[in-house]
């Protein structure tokens, strides 16, 4: 099964996506695709689309295109719950100890890392930033 990672713009400008992928890697996903790049406004607005009656859309859309993020297309038995498990609660004072977003996240917002929310979210999202032919499962 694959989930979308992003790591988001406040961890990208805190120098800690290396560690972030290493928690990831050691965390028995497999990385199919992964890049920098800056999103437009339009871009994140399309991406959180489900998100638009949201109080927070806004915000939310303004920070993701505020700076380079690092979208990942991972695989692994049971990616997309396994994957917000270690990324851990959207407001980082809820996460347990050792997530991702406890130890990077500065706040509900600005929280670190994104995990898609369901498997068919996980295939849309992994497709919203990468071309099938680039990911490294493509010939299996
Ligand atoms: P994500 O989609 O980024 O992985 O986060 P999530 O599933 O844990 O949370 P979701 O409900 O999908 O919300 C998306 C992002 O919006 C921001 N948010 N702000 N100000 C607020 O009340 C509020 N609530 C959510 C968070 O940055 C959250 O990650
Ligand atoms: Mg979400």
């Amino acid at each position: 099964m694959r989930t979308l990672a992003i790591i988001k713009p406040d961890a990208v400008r805190k120098n800690v996506v290396g560690k972030i992928v290493s928690q990831i890697t050691e965390s028995g996903f497999t990385v199919l695709g992964m890049k920098m790049i800056r999103i437009s406004r339009q871009q994140a607005e399309a991406f959180y689309a489900v998100h638009r009656e949201r109080p927070f859309f806004g915000e939310l859309t303004e920070f993701m295109s505020s700076g380079p993020i690092v979208p990942i297309a991972l695989e692994k038995d049971n990616a997309v719950t396994d994957f917000r498990g270690l990324i851990g609660a959207t407001n980082p004072a809820e996460a347990a100890e050792g997530t991702i977003r406890k130890l990077y996240a500065s706040s509900l917002g600005e929280n670190a890392v994104h995990g898609s929310d369901s498997e068919d979210n996980g295939r849309l999202e992994v497709a919203f930033f990468f071309a099938e032919a680039e990911l490294a499962d493509n010939l299996s």
